[in-house]
């Protein structure tokens, strides 16, 4: 008899994810400033950013407050309505994080109320009986850091550990899990290869000292809460791209090769020997097919086999399963810390988590140690530089009346929440 449904490891975690400014609303920090200087070029950008069938169907794009994150989802002030909803949602854990602007808006100033505030945070989410995951830092910095020199500065590392110290010894006995950095090589990409965010410099060899100050100051993080709590399980989320060669051509090979080692080899080897679980985000296949004759278009993405989210991305689960398969040769506990999709009419994301735990599970069932899953997010909230129109939630959010209206997927996801299994 074949089987039925796919069980999870006692003890799997399963939960959502967010980030302070994309969900809490009323930040004062790098991106506030960065977002009033560009939502107008964004707002006028996007017919050529985004596709027609895109354009079509979110017009909200070509508005300059589609790009403001305001007051986004007020998840501040509503944090406990949001996990109790969680929690009737089935999660035992959540992935949130500190914003360090509110912590230290004056260089060496701690705001008291503010630790406090997220104090009653990781409160509520132990009364639900939700484990915390704490990410330190989710992209944003307070103003000052930013405009100093970010992390080019000579003392950026020292800063930033002063921060972490502070925070991990305020909540040490309160938290378990740390995740120091969200996805160092995306901001040095976006930052200073790419230009498309903070600071919008085009030069490699900056995203490459700031990728090598991201690997050192990590490494210092590591220690350093280590020695604040010595049974602190410390580490971070990295998005890893599942690459391929389109067919066996040496020079699709060798880009691909060259991509894989800029996406995927610039921080996690640097770091393995100082984590003590690998957190990995997951949204992008990437099908390598070179083409020099293309102008820029020179590698083709995907071929939309499988359909694509509101984003335009490909949805691919099986990529997962390929990412898995290597980063076990680490031998460290992983969890998912993020793996979601954009779907605003929610017709795809039941699918789409079924299909990516299939394809999760295969992992497990092969030896690799996965812990947990969060999918990406637990709200609708503010895409960076995309702003508000993406909506990646289980649970919708109405950004005029801030109500909030639970998705049919996330009662599905709910389920297999709740019986630690998935039903075939
Ligand atoms: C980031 C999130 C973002 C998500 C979807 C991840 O790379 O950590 O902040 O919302 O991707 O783009």
């Amino acid at each position: 008899m074949s089987k039925k449904f796919l069980k999870f490891p006692e003890g799997f975690l399963w939960g959502a994810a967010t980030s302070a400014h994309q969900v809490e609303g009323g930040n004062n920090n790098d991106w506030t400033e960065w977002e009033k200087e560009n939502a107008d070029r964004l707002a006028n950008e996007a017919k050529n950013k985004y596709q027609k069938w895109q354009q079509d169907k979110f017009s909200e794009m070509f508005k300059k407050e589609n790009y403001i994150s305001g007051k986004a989802c007020d998840h501040y002030h509503r944090f406990k309505q949001d996990f109790d909803l969680a929690k009737f949602l089935n999660h035992n854990a959540h992935r949130f994080s500190i914003e360090w602007s509110r912590i230290e808006p004056v260089e060496g100033e701690f705001d008291e109320k503010e630790i406090e505030h997220y104090r009653q945070v990781i409160k509520a989410l132990r009364e639900r009986g939700i484990e915390p995951f704490v990410t330190l830092w989710h992209y944003t910095h307070p103003r000052w850091f930013t405009n100093r020199g970010g992390w080019l500065h000579p003392e950026a590392k020292e800063t930033f550990l002063n921060f972490v110290k502070k925070i991990v010894s305020e909540f040490k006995n309160e938290v378990n899990f740390w995740i120091v950095f969200n996805e160092p090589e995306t901001v040095a990409r976006h930052g200073y290869i790419q230009a498309i965010r903070i600071p919008q410099e085009r030069s490699i060899l900056k995203a490459l000292k700031v990728l090598r100050i991201f690997v050192e100051t990590y490494r210092d993080a590591f220690d350093l809460i280590h020695s604040i709590d010595e049974k602190a399980k410390v580490g971070f989320a990295e998005s890893l791209v599942d690459f391929e060669s389109y067919n066996k051509w040496p020079h699709n090979l060798l880009v691909k090769k060259l991509l894989e080692w800029y996406r995927n080899k610039q921080f996690v080897p640097k770091v393995a020997d100082k984590m003590d679980f690998l957190g990995l985000n997951y949204y992008f296949h990437s099908r390598i097919r070179f083409n020099p004759f293309k102008s820029w278009k020179w590698f083709q993405f995907n071929e939309n086999k499988m359909g694509v989210s509101d984003m335009g991305w490909e949805i691919y689960p099986k990529g997962i399963y390929r990412i898995l398969k290597k980063v076990s040769c680490y031998n460290k506990p992983i969890y998912i810390t993020e793996l979601g999709i954009a779907d605003r009419k929610d017709k795809k994301r039941e699918k789409f988590i079924k299909d990516h735990l299939f394809w999760i599970h295969k992992a497990i069932k092969e030896g690799v140690d996965v812990r947990g899953y969060f999918y990406w997010s637990l709200l609708d909230n503010f895409e960076w530089s995309d702003g508000f129109w993406p909506r990646f939630g289980l649970i919708e959010v109405d950004y005029k009346t801030l109500e909030r209206k639970i998705h049919p997927s996330a009662y599905e996801y709910a389920k297999i929440c709740k019986n630690n299994k998935l039903d075939l």
